[in-house]
């Protein structure tokens, strides 16, 4: 009898069961005055980066660490942002933060919100070598001159490149290979009118430059 009421007490203590990929706690928060959570979402409310592809852009670990900590990935603004032409950010105030259960729970939540179709495979996963790595970064840097606008780390470590586009700086552990790529490819997927140049680049190009972008990592020894 005891065994049953310690069983049954057990079992209401663990009801109902945790409410992980739901989106209450994103609409309790707020987020969705900003950030678009489905395409379908009106426009306006466009002043801040899309989130509906979550899924697929960003590394869990990153997204929850992100959100109890945020920090500044786009010094100029958000492009996007209607108000950003008319200089008026759409953070007046430091990005919302939450504890650590909310942001693990959000981070399971936005982990779901994927669109189809995206190519996958494309990147190898094999490290690279230095060489070839030295010779990307004079792609991503002089060929392409990515750093005209992105921020990434320099030879000693250090933050360099413009901010017209979101820092770089720690990609690797923010981004997903496969978005990196899907985004180099076809950009307008993701954001019908970007302010990001189309650089036309050919599947190999495009794999290879996303493997250079994996290694932008801080605290790596570039
Ligand atoms: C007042 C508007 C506002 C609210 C509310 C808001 N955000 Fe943001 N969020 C922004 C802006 C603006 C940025 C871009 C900041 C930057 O790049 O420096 C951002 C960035 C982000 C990013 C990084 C996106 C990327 O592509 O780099 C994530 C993830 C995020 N917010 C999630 C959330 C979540 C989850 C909530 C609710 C808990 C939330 N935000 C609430 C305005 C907002
Ligand atoms: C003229 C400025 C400019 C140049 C040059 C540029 N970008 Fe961008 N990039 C942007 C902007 C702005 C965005 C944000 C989305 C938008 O508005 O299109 C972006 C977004 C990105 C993103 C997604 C980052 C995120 O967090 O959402 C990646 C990855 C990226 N660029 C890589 C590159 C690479 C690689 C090159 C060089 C081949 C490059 N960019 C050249 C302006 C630029």
């Amino acid at each position: 009898m005891k065994i049953l009421i310690v069983t049954a007490f057990c079992f209401f203590l663990a009801w109902p069961p945790p409410a992980y990929a739901d989106s209450s706690l994103v609409q309790e928060k707020g987020c969705p005055d900003c950030h678009r959570f489905s395409s379908a979402d009106p426009a306006e409310k466009h002043k801040a980066p899309d989130l509906f592809y979550a899924g697929d852009k960003f590394k869990k670990q990153w997204l929850a660490e992100f959100l109890q900590h945020p920090y500044t990935l786009r010094k100029a603004g958000y492009t996007v942002d209607p108000g950003f032409p008319l200089g008026e950010p759409a953070l007046k105030a430091p990005h919302v933060s939450v504890s650590k259960e909310e942001a693990e729970k959000i981070a399971d939540y936005l982990a779901e919100l994927k669109l189809p179709g995206l190519e996958t495979g494309k990147v190898d996963s094999n490290p690279l070598s230095k060489s070839l790595r030295a010779r990307l970064k004079i792609d991503f840097e002089r060929t392409y001159g990515c750093t005209a606008c992105h921020e990434a780390l320099n030879l000693t470590g250090n933050v360099r490149g413009g901010v017209s586009g979101p820092s770089l700086v720690n990609a690797g552990n923010r981004l997903q290979t496969d978005w990196i790529f899907n985004w180099l490819k076809s950009p307008k997927q993701f954001l019908e009118r970007g302010r990001m140049p189309i650089f036309d680049l050919d599947d190999d190009t495009a794999a290879a430059i996303t493997q250079y972008i994996l290694t932008i990592q801080q605290k790596n020894e570039n």
